[in-house]
């Protein structure tokens, strides 16, 4: 059987990877880097640290998808995809760590194994872990196993896989998918999902992402992914090897298919980025970037069959990269059912 991919990014390519696997004949229809959220991503796999009171239903899923990120790394066969293997979040005000208190409050409500990895640490505990780290801040907390994937390095080993069993690559954008001559396909398009599927439930929200690189004058990236909540504002930084990647902003913008970064996202990343790490300063900026995530309502992506052709995966938000690996397994049972 044939099955068409439409969409290159992390969630087509990680659910096209496990068709080939299971015996798919694959093509997937790649419309560019500019368009692929995934590009503008930090790779973090961050289940607890994406929880919001009221999305138990998304933490559950993040949790199951977190369990399956192993094999999908032992598939790709290659260890330098791995950016961090666990996360801290650091508060600056009285405020802001309230903020992830009633964020650990939700996260321990869930199952005991999810519940067990998040720990509060004081802020003494917080800079013997990371010492480039403010001596402003007030305290955090440690969500062990909370990792991060270098995300362009991880589309790349997708790909390489994907070319070692045989699937073919066609670089153009799908406008209608009565085009696309397959027994199945597979939407996987991110937010051009709901213009190819009329009636999904898919809008998108905006946002910046930055990469900064060391310099020969500067002190080396921090180890973990460390997320700040810094005077009510969200920041995280993700180590690179060489740097560090600094996101994100998330707004509405008025035109749907906005990816110019705007100068006051920008100015907030960096001033929070340089407040929670002050030697961030000498980094160069080396790239400034936006895109659009995918969103739903609750955050729980749309992974359903549409038709009798058709599957849809799609609305992953936040979080494409974390939950990839599940999505991949669902969309497989859906194209057999
Ligand atoms: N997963 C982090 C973000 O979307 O900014």
């Amino acid at each position: 059987m044939n099955l068409a991919v439409v969409g290159g990014g992390v969630i087509g390519l990680t659910c096209a990877l496990r068709a080939a696997d299971a015996g798919w004949r694959v093509t997937v229809f790649d419309a560019g880097v500019s368009r692929r959220a995934s590009d503008v991503a930090a790779g973090m796999l961050g289940s607890l640290g994406e929880g919001h009171p009221g999305e138990e239903a998304l933490l559950e899923l993040s949790a199951a998808s977190v369990r399956l990120w192993p094999e999908l790394l032992r598939r790709l066969d290659d260890p330098d995809i791995v950016a961090a293997r666990d996360s801290l979040f650091v508060a600056f005000t009285a405020a802001d760590m309230k903020y992830l208190h009633q964020l650990a409050r939700f996260v321990w409500s869930s199952d005991d194994e999810v519940a067990s990895r998040l720990t509060e640490v004081s802020a003494t505990q917080v800079r013997a872990k990371e010492p480039m780290l403010s001596g402003r801040l007030q305290g955090g907390y440690q969500a062990r196993g909370e990792m991060a994937v270098d995300n362009r390095r991880l589309l790349s080993a997708l790909r390489r896989a994907l070319a070692d069993v045989g699937v073919e690559f066609i670089d153009a954008r799908v406008t209608d998918l009565a085009d696309v001559r397959a027994d199945r396909i597979l939407l996987a398009a991110g937010v051009d999902a709901a213009r190819l599927w009329p009636g999904l439930r898919i809008y998108e929200a905006k946002g910046e992402v930055l990469r900064l690189g060391r310099t020969r004058w500067s002190v080396a990236p921090p180890r973990h992914v460390i997320r700040g909540r810094i005077d009510n504002r969200n920041v995280y930084l993700v180590p690179r090897g060489d740097g560090v990647v600094v996101g994100a902003t998330q707004y509405e913008s008025a035109d749907p298919d906005d990816r110019t970064p705007q100068v006051g996202g920008v100015a907030d990343l960096l001033s929070d980025a340089c407040e929670i790490m002050p030697g961030l300063r000498t980094y160069d900026l080396t790239e400034v970037g936006a895109g659009l995530r995918p969103m739903t309502d609750d955050g729980v992506p749309v992974v359903e069959r549409v038709d009798d052709r058709v599957v849809v995966a799609a609305g992953h938000g936040r979080n494409g990269i974390l939950l990839a690996p599940h999505t991949a397994d669902r969309v497989a049972e859906l194209l057999t059912s």
